[in-house]
């Protein structure tokens, strides 16, 4: 097993990507906490690791605030005692704006959840990291964070900012025996789109220039196994790098 004895969190674990990516690692020994502020929905994915001979417990946080995220670390090292990986993946669309028609509002929402939720999460793993000697970071970053025809102007930002995290942690803690990598998915077949709302037309219409060169929708099973090689010391020499999946898209 790939992951024995590990400790994870994957945050938005209730859907999609998420789901995967807590599933295969259950699978691959880890102890998964599966989080998100879909509680219902992370509960049935933790009983399903379960039913299948897996570790996992249910939490309910919602990425957006720091207080819940201050309890997700606190419950995943009372009921594991440590932690060795965090998988940032909780995220959400804009309505692919572009930027003389994006509100406040949206913006805010979108960093609140693609971006500062991701910083808080790192710095509270870095610091227990930091006391314990070791940890692995693994973000669900996106093709939109790598290039500016994927969606619209807050979730490009959003996601090019973690981007720039992610290779800054790399950097600042690489003598520290952490290490931190991104994920770059290419358009995956999950339930996102729910979280789309007044979709400019103009916006939808221009990154369909970006979108119309996709190879094909990928399935979130294939993205889990980028996150379990990323999480996993088989990837011990990777540090810094956000990596596609996405059948070639990015090559474009
Ligand atoms: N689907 C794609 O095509 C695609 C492509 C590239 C990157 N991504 C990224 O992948 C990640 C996972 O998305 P997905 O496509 O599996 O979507 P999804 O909607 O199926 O799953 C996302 C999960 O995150 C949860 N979530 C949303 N906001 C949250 C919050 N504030 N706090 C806690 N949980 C929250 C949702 O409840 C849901 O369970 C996201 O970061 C997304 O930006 C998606």
């Amino acid at each position: 097993m790939r992951l024995k004895d590990k400790v994870a969190i994957v945050t938005g674990a209730a859907s999609g990507m998420g789901k995967a990516i807590a599933e295969l690692y259950a699978k691959e020994g880890a102890k998964v906490v599966v989080s998100d502020f879909n509680y219902e929905g992370a509960k049935a994915v933790a009983k399903a690791i379960e039913e299948k001979g897996g570790a996992a417990i249910a939490n309910r946080t919602n990425v957006a605030e720091s207080a819940d995220l201050e309890q997700l670390f606190a419950e995943t090292k009372g009921a594991f005692g440590k932690l060795d990986i965090l998988v940032n993946n909780a995220g959400i669309m804009d309505g692919m704006e572009p930027v003389g028609d994006i509100t406040d509002e949206k913006w805010d929402r979108v960093f609140a959840v693609n971006t500062t939720g991701v910083m808080r999460a790192m710095r509270i793993a870095t610091n227990i990291f930091l006391e314990q000697g070791h940890g692995v970071i693994v973000n669900n970053i996106s093709a939109g964070g790598l290039r500016g025809a994927r969606a619209g102007a807050a979730y490009t930002a959003s996601k090019h900012a973690v981007t720039g995290l992610t290779k800054n942690t790399a950097y600042m803690y690489a003598q520290s025996n952490i290490r931190c990598n991104g994920i770059a998915p290419g358009g995956v077949e999950t339930n996102i789109s729910a979280s789309m709302t007044n979709i400019s037309e103009f916006g939808a219409g221009r990154q369909m220039t970006g979108n119309g060169t996709m190879p094909r929708v990928g399935k979130p099973a294939e993205i889990a196994q980028l996150a379990l090689f990323l999480g996993s010391d088989e990837s011990s020499f990777v540090n810094g790098q956000v990596i596609a999946a996405d059948a070639g898209w990015i090559a474009y």
